[in-house]
């Protein structure tokens, strides 16, 4: 839009300035100046004409100035004579003549230029040995048409002298917004992700570099949570590593008691256990990330997968003397049976790991036209609001002494599997009263249909 507008803005601006030029120009030179330029070669020939005679006076007018002129000298008789350009010559008036011989002068110039060359005739009267003579002098349109012709080659030079010095201007404030860009883009190709490009405009340019700025943003946010991700996989790698290191050296080294022996190598198989979990949980989580994750879809009943997945967690939940009430009812839903399998189990393994001895964990569905909800409810630590914006992202945990031997992982993949299947997941959750994870998953045939 801005180079269209501009384009057009330095066409009209160097006409309109060549024009208001050229008319300044040429009504200088067509109109208010042939007047008296005439009158001036009129007077300028009778002088001359007293001086030194006719002849005299017509070599004087072979003068190259004088050139689309004629020189009418008229008597009292009316007898014409002309001298200097023979072009042809227009019939004068008698009354005119007459005019002039008494004393008048004449003339048909116009002082507003027209573009239509026409002749025009001033009448200067003059006495020459006591006889009364009247002097025209005409001009012939070629005057007029070569100084048309000059006009024209200004307004076309000046045209272009001024639209290219505008349009050069225009041009440079044009590419210096784009010079900015490409240079932040070339640090972002270097992989400086922080560049900020500044920008007022609101026309397409603006809104280029405003995308811009946004990209290098998403980038550079990208870019912290690798950092942090990596870090945070390290940690989550070293800690167990240490703790195996030391109880297996102290092991080695043969300085502990039976009974502490059996302790520390439970110590050493729970944390060799929640590497090879870190290690299963991260690969899942950069194949739910790739685009090209494999998605099984299936048709199966979903509340037989719950059922499935709470028995398996039976140990779990008897050890903790937990009550499980379950409100299910009978539904078929499409969607990927293994990975939504991950989804309730987190859930479940979640409630049954935050819920105190004795609790009550609540599993309800309720299936609508648009989908069906799952949720899990607990009588548990709860979480506080704050938390509860960050429980699913990656390594996120509420408990910072990871005493409960969590890589904060679950949800985050949870999360993933669920968007995978264009549901959703939420909690509500109560410090010290319990949370309820509530996981929706759309309908694919209501939606389709
Ligand atoms: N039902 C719950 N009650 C209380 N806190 C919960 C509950 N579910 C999750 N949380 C909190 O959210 C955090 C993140 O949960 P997430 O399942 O992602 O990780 P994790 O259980 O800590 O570790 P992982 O699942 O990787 O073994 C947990 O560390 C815990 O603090
Ligand atoms: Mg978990």
């Amino acid at each position: 839009m801005k180079l269209v507008l501009s384009f057009i803005i330095t066409i009209v601006l160097s006409v309109i300035i060549t024009i208001t030029i050229t008319t300044l120009l040429s009504k200088d030179r067509l109109g208010d100046k042939l007047e008296p330029d005439m009158f001036r070669m009129g007077e300028e020939f009778i002088q001359l004409y007293g001086a030194n005679g006719s002849d005299e006076a017509a070599r004087f007018l072979s003068n190259t100035s004088f050139i689309h002129f004629s020189f009418i000298i008229v008597d009292s008789e009316y007898n014409r004579r002309v001298l200097g350009d023979r072009g042809p010559t227009l019939p004068i008036d008698k009354s005119v003549v007459d005019n002039v011989l008494r004393g008048d002068r004449f003339s048909t110039v116009e002082s507003e230029p027209s573009n239509k060359p026409k002749p025009n005739i001033v009448g200067i009267p003059f006495i020459e040995n006591n006889q009364k003579y009247a002097l025209f002098v005409q001009s012939h349109p070629q005057r007029q048409i070569s100084v048309i012709q000059d006009v024209q080659l200004i307004q076309l030079i000046s045209v272009l002298f001024i639209g290219i010095i505008l349009f050069a201007y225009v041009s440079t404030i044009l590419i210096k917004p784009i010079q900015r860009l490409s240079g932040a883009m070339k640090k972002v190709g270097k992989g400086d992700y922080s560049v900020q490009v500044e920008h007022a405009s609101s026309d397409e340019i603006g809104l280029l570099t405003k995308n811009f700025n946004q990209m290098a943003k998403e980038l550079n946010k990208i870019e912290t949570m690798r950092q942090e991700f990596i870090a945070s996989v390290s940690h989550e790698i070293q800690s167990p590593l240490t703790s195996i290191k030391g109880f297996s050296k102290a092991l080695k080294d043969n300085i502990v008691s039976e009974d502490k022996k059996q302790q520390y190598l439970t110590i050493i198989e729970k944390e060799s256990t929640r590497l090879s979990q870190l290690s299963s949980n991260l690969l899942k989580l950069a194949s739910l990330d790739a685009e090209h994750h494999p998605f099984h879809h299936k048709t199966y009943d979903l509340d037989e997968q719950i059922r499935h997945v709470i028995l398996a967690l039976e140990p779990q939940w008897t050890e903790k003397e937990l009550e499980i009430e379950l409100d299910l009812e009978r539904v078929r839903i499409e969607g990927d049976e293994e990975l939504l399998e991950q989804v309730w189990l987190n859930l479940l393994s979640n409630s049954i790991k935050y819920t105190h001895q004795s609790g009550t964990i609540e599993v309800s569905m309720a299936s609508m036209k648009e989908g069906v909800t799952v949720s899990v409810k607990d009588t548990g630590i709860g979480i506080d609001e704050e938390d509860q914006k960050y429980i699913f992202e990656s390594f996120y945990t509420v408990d910072k002494s990871r005493s409960l031997k969590s890589n904060g992982l679950g949800l985050a993949i949870s999360k993933k599997i669920v968007n995978l299947h264009e549901g959703s997941i939420s909690v509500e959750s109560r410090i010290n009263k319990g949370s309820t994870f509530t996981v929706f998953l759309p309908d694919k045939k209501s939606q389709s249909t």
